[in-house]
């Protein structure tokens, strides 16, 4: 009976919390509060409040979805998953007061919470996937299912972009990570965009050497109108640029390299990295074979790949395809 007054007490919390929106932040407010005057207790005081309204929001949504796919074994162990981590930042920081120990201690939480919480993205995938294999996917569903995932992953985006500033800014004895001295937390105020985009080209082609013994090569081209000469930088997250073209690569080399078997020479694959007034462009194109026009709006469905089906368990058996395929 603890249990269940336990249950209804979350229930209201979550309820109460899901009231409120949550606070977008801009990068400046993130660079800002990084840099001059990083305090723990004003961070540890934000995410007290912050945490449970993301957390309560998406706990909402998730509750939402169709009651077949909630009821898979997967999409059941996210949702506890998510559970856990508010019970364990309501509770246990909610009603005490500031002391060193307790900063100290909530950044180590907030660190666990972090890496407990590594595979949401393939057991999601992996609860739609038993769903779609049980009982089909009809369009309604689908798009009901697609709205959700769009949501779900921006809502954990956002949550682990707070943790880490968070674990990044006061996780350590210094503030400076060794590995990237001028980034504040996650963001570098100077990325510079063409070091990640050949980055993130050669760990694409170090899977695409394994798994096909040979390899496209990378033509990259920046345009940048207001400094010719000067490499482009831009403040933003590496890890997210880094995802994002790491993704587009394993795309265009298996087009490539499925395209062109066994010919030992590949048409390169071009990047070109462009500056603009208001935004950064970053295009890359292939001559694997294109999509066809009748297949483009299914690009962006979770649920559409023409890889052979990857075994979640064994992952990197299948190393070109993404981790978001349903
Ligand atoms: N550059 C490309 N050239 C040809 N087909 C592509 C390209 N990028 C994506 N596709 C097609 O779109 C599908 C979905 O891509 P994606 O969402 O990245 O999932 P996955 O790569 O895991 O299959 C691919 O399986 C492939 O059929
Ligand atoms: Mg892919």
């Amino acid at each position: 009976s603890r249990l269940y007054v336990l249950a209804v007490a979350i229930t209201k919390d979550i309820d109460f919390y899901s009231r409120f929106s949550p606070s977008p932040l801009s990068m400046k407010q993130f660079l800002d509060f990084g840099s001059e005057n990083a305090c723990e207790k004003t961070s540890f005081a934000f995410l007290r409040q912050e945490l449970p309204v993301r957390l309560a929001n998406i706990m909402k949504e998730i509750n939402l979805l169709p009651d077949h796919l909630l009821r898979t074994p997967s999409v059941r162990l996210v949702q506890s998953w998510y559970g856990h981590i508010y019970i364990y930042i309501f509770y246990t920081y909610n009603r005490i007061h500031y002391t060193t120990i307790l900063l100290h201690s909530f950044t180590d939480a907030v660190i666990k919470i972090r890496n407990r919480h590594n595979d949401v993205i393939p057991t999601m995938a992996q609860g739609v996937v038993e769903y779609k294999d049980t009982y089909g996917m009809d369009p309604v569903v689908s798009q009901n299912v697609q709205y959700f995932l769009d949501r779900f992953y921006m809502s954990r985006i956002s949550i682990r972009m707070l943790l880490n500033q968070h674990t990044l800014l006061f996780g350590g004895k210094v503030k400076v990570n060794p590995a990237h001295p001028k980034q504040i937390g996650g963001i570098d105020p100077h990325c510079h965009v063409s070091d990640v985009i050949r980055d993130a080209f050669e760990n694409a082609r170090n899977l695409c050497d394994r798994y096909y013994m040979n390899s496209p090569d990378l033509i990259l081209e920046e345009f940048n109108p207001k400094e010719k000469d000067k490499p482009i930088t831009v403040v933003y997250v590496p890890s997210h640029l880094y995802h994002m073209v790491f993704e587009l690569f394993k795309n265009a080399m298996r087009a490539t390299m499925e395209l062109y078997g066994d010919s030992m020479e590949y048409p390169p694959i071009q990047a070109h990295v462009a500056l603009g007034t208001e935004d950064l462009t970053v295009k890359v194109s292939d001559r694997g074979g294109g999509v066809p026009l009748r297949k483009i709006d299914r690009l962006f469905t979770y649920t559409y790949s023409t890889a052979p089906k990857p075994d979640i368990e064994r992952s990197h058996a299948a190393p070109l395809v993404s981790a978001y395929y349903c």
